[in-house]
């Protein structure tokens, strides 16, 4: 399973770089505005830098909801990078505008998927990834990892291209589960992919290693 870092902080992002085992980056606008980036030229350098930092595919939104704008929009953002994919929200519109893109070889996020109809429509329609919320789902009382189940399933019995893209992962059991369950990718926070390192027996133990080394060595 192929680990994304769900944040536009730079300093996250070079962190969880350097540990070895990241292999790209989703933004939205909200994570864009909580790291203070406003306005559409800082956006654009913004994505920049990310791309600067990890060699991997750095999702980055339109905000336009209508098709010419999106295409618009999505031209600018993939000609920032080659690492840049174009993340568009799962509304009719935005089916159009993945079909375009995949007709043209520009890669496509399908974002704020909530259903396995939405996620079978975005396949047909080309998208290289699309991102189920399992969080928020969680957050409204519905399995979030049992849509993720589904919409692999369906995948497979299609052979569809698609990645399935966990996104909305909040905990270390999250991301367990979708490695269990299939998922191509999750994107999460730094916190939660740091918390897979941490186990009471093993800092106990290291603790006792070090501790007869010394002695050892007095
Ligand atoms: C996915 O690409 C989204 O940016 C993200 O995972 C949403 O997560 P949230 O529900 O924690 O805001």
């Amino acid at each position: 399973m192929k680990f994304f870092i769900d944040t536009a902080n730079l300093n996250e992002i070079k962190e969880a770089n350097d540990m070895g085992i990241l292999d790209g980056v989703t933004t939205n606008p909200s994570l864009m505005a909580k790291e203070g980036i406003t306005g559409a030229q800082n956006i654009l350098n913004h994505y920049v830098a990310i791309c600067n930092i990890v060699d991997g595919p750095v999702s980055a939104e339109v905000i336009a909801t209508d098709f010419e704008g999106m295409v618009k929009e999505g031209e600018q953002l993939a000609a920032l990078h080659k690492n840049i994919v174009v993340k568009i929200p799962m509304i009719p519109e935005g089916i159009k505008a993945i079909k375009y893109f995949s007709g043209k070889g520009i890669k496509t996020n399908c974002t704020l998927i909530f259903s396995a109809g939405q996620a079978l429509l975005a396949a047909k329609a080309g998208a290289t990834y699309i991102s189920p919320f399992l969080g928020r789902l969680d957050d409204v009382s519905t399995d979030g990892l049992a849509l993720i189940e589904q919409i692999r399933t369906i995948y497979d019995n299609y052979v569809f291209q698609t990645e399935i893209l966990a996104a909305s992962v909040r905990h270390p059991m999250h991301i367990i589960h979708c490695a269990e369950i299939g998922a191509d990718v999750m994107t999460g926070p730094l916190n939660a992919i740091k918390a897979l390192a941490k186990h009471p027996l093993t800092d106990l133990g290291l603790q006792q290693f070090l501790a007869d080394y010394a002695k050892g060595n007095q």
